[in-house]
């Protein structure tokens, strides 16, 4: 194993082509460059990301993106020792493009290919951010993801649970077109919410009935559709109030539901008896204040330390790929020209599949 290991990362799942080079000395890791080519503009008109347009658009830049990243980190192709791509779960044509690029470089340039599960990507952010023990707890929660995970080790995640329909991004998304404000969704759902009265409209919140730790946001945004309904003025405008009480309201449904939900799979983790127990967040709704806060309460009452990585790693990156390979690499995994792009690919192998697929792509 070469000592320092350079990997370099591809991501090209959704729609943020990236790239990245992360440097293992011994089992220390520091990331030298992340390149994220971010393509919401070209999807701005559809109202969601559409997969031809993301998988053309991933073919067109992702050499620009790699270029840019082995210049940033100050190195050349010659001196990296594997390659790492994100090969599923998520938009199969946009995997596909990654996947072909890293296997072209691999051939090329006689180097090492590993395959990467986006998720473990993002599972194991927190372990390159903050050097977290194993096992830890995850709550994975984006426009496409919202999923617990016990992170065991680089391969192996047990899921607690997840939602069953949208994920909570997407809910927030789908709340701010319903109430006319800007995409995404829910930095200005937060701004709106922030001057809100979160008591006016009691919203539902889902599957709290319900033991486990399975979740379901798509009746939340039904919710916010009819009482927008019942409150707008004849001709259909609504009074700033009533918007900043509406985005208060469901705020508080999510941020009700996700802590209660997390509350129960605290205790799940909290039996392995971890030796330096700590709960992780990631992705983009991990941004939102109030969810951040409940949470942060939620693992002091517990006596468990909490962890948010930067938004720039809690999103969609190649850093987290080039890492996640990095440890797969490690522990002596590699793949070769087989390699398949998968646009479902479950973490937790031994759980039932989840179906279903948000705007963002399948949720695995
Ligand atoms: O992780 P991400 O960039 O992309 C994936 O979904 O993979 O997450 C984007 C999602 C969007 O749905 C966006 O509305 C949501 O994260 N988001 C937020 C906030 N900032 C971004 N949701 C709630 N509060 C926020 N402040
Ligand atoms: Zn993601």
């Amino acid at each position: 194993m070469p000592t320092p290991l350079s990997i370099l990362g591809i991501e090209s799942s959704c729609d943020d082509s990236a790239a990245a080079v992360v440097r293992f000395s011994g089992s220390s890791a520091a990331m030298l460059s992340n390149v994220v080519h971010g393509q919401s503009k070209l999807h701005a008109d559809f109202g969601g990301v559409v997969p031809e347009i993301a998988a053309r658009a991933h073919a067109e830049v992702l050499d620009h993106c790699i270029l840019q990243a082995i210049k940033e980190a100050q190195t050349d192709l010659a001196s990296i020792d594997a390659i790492a791509v994100t090969a599923g779960p998520g938009l199969i044509g946009g995997v596909m493009s990654g996947v072909m690029m890293a296997k072209g470089l691999a051939v090329g340039l006689g180097k090492p290919l590993i395959g990467v599960n986006h998720l473990a990507g993002h599972a194991l952010t927190p372990k390159l951010t903050d050097d977290l023990a194993f096992p830890y707890l995850m709550l994975l929660v984006s426009g496409g993801h919202c999923q617990f995970l016990v992170v065991h080790g680089a391969d192996q995640f047990e899921r607690l649970g997840g939602t069953i329909d949208d994920a909570p991004g997407e809910a927030f998304d789908k709340t701010a077109r319903i109430l006319g404000l800007p995409q995404p969704g829910g930095p200005s759902v937060e701004a709106m919410a922030k001057d809100g009265d979160a008591k006016r409209f009691r919203l539902p919140r889902p599957l709290l009935d319900r033991a486990g730790m399975d979740m379901s946001f798509s009746g939340l945004k039904t919710a916010v559709l009819r009482t927008r309904d019942q409150i707008a003025l004849p001709g259909g405008d609504l009074r700033q109030g009533d918007v900043a009480d509406l985005c208060a309201g469901f705020q508080a449904a999510v941020t009700d539901v996700l802590a209660e939900k997390t509350r129960r799979a605290l205790q799940v983790y909290l039996d392995l008896a971890p030796a330096t127990p700590a709960l992780a967040v990631a992705g983009g709704v991990a941004a939102n204040g109030a969810i951040r806060a409940a949470l942060s309460s939620l693992a002091a009452d517990h006596g468990v330390a909490f962890t948010a990585p930067p938004l720039a790693l809690c999103t969609d990156n190649a850093a987290m790929i080039a890492y996640a390979g990095g440890l797969l690499f490690q522990a002596g995994h590699q793949d070769d020209m087989t390699l398949q792009a998968r646009p479902r690919w479950p973490l937790d192998t031994s759980q039932a599949a989840m179906l279903g697929s948000g705007k963002k792509g399948p949720k695995a």
